[in-house]
């Protein structure tokens, strides 16, 4: 069996978490939002936190809530350090704002939405051996199983998409630190991920299998899915007792 001190843990996990929501209706920051009586960034940071390879995260807090969160995150988080900066304007901004909290010595990190509350410590193990491994960008990806259509302008089928090739990203996605840091210092904030900014420069990004429960909680519907699939982790857990 592997410990906790077997593995290297010279892995950072950055966590924006300072978005506000808003396609989940009126209310609080959505890593705010509660989720089976606990907020969604508490869920998120003690899977990151339990993944062998993660030795700090450092998390993005929505505006005049670092302190707030820091007091949520403290007692939870045992294994890792915990460090806790205000987020920015867009998910780059915030990115961007961990970064330079992260501690010298972590030489991997991870980005990871804490609206993607439930992925298993496992799959932060799999993306930072990935980076270890040599790649300098790592994500995980599910297949597409709907049929995708792309319309032209006027709304109509213009054409079909060929879903074999093509691939749906989660985090957390991991970067060699020097990658991540040159790819957000020669980027504009137009895009939604960090593996994004690294194409860009033109590095390859590796994948690696993503995870059901990685899902990202955007909509009220979503919701619904992540209590779910929380009840069916206890029950799991229930039964292994
Ligand atoms: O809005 P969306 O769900 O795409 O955001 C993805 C992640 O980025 C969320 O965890 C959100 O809290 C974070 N975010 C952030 N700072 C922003 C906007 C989004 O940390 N300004």
């Amino acid at each position: 069996m592997v410990s906790r001190s077997d593995t290297p843990q010279d892995t950072v996990a950055l966590v924006p978490a300072a978005g506000r929501g808003e396609r989940l209706g009126p209310g609080a920051p959505k890593s705010l939002r509660h989720l089976g009586g606990e907020p969604l960034v508490v869920h998120a940071v003690r899977r990151l936190a339990a993944a062998r390879s993660v030795a700090a995260v450092v998390v993005a807090a929505p505006p005049g809530a670092a302190d707030l969160v820091h007091d949520l995150l403290a007692p939870v988080i045992t294994t890792a350090e915990l460090l806790v900066v205000e987020g920015g304007g867009t998910r780059q901004a915030s990115v961007a704002a961990a970064l330079a909290a992260a501690p010298g010595h972590c030489d991997v990190v991870l980005v990871h939405d804490a609206a993607r509350a439930l992925a298993p410590p496992e799959l932060a193990d799999a993306v930072a051996a990935a980076v270890r491994a040599g790649h300098p960008a790592v994500v995980p990806v599910l297949p597409v199983v709907d049929t995708v259509r792309q319309l032209g302008p006027d709304g109509v089928v213009s054409s079909t998409v060929d879903r074999e090739l093509l691939r749906l990203v989660q985090t957390p996605q991991g970067f060699a630190r020097a990658v991540l840091a040159e790819a957000h210092a020669a980027c504009d904030d137009s895009l939604t991920d960090d593996a994004g900014l690294v194409e860009r420069l033109g590095l390859p990004v590796h994948t690696v299998p993503g995870h059901p429960n990685a899902l990202k909680v955007t909509r009220p519907f979503d919701l619904v899915v992540a209590s779910a699939v929380l009840a069916s982790e206890s029950a799991m857990a229930g039964s292994r007792v």
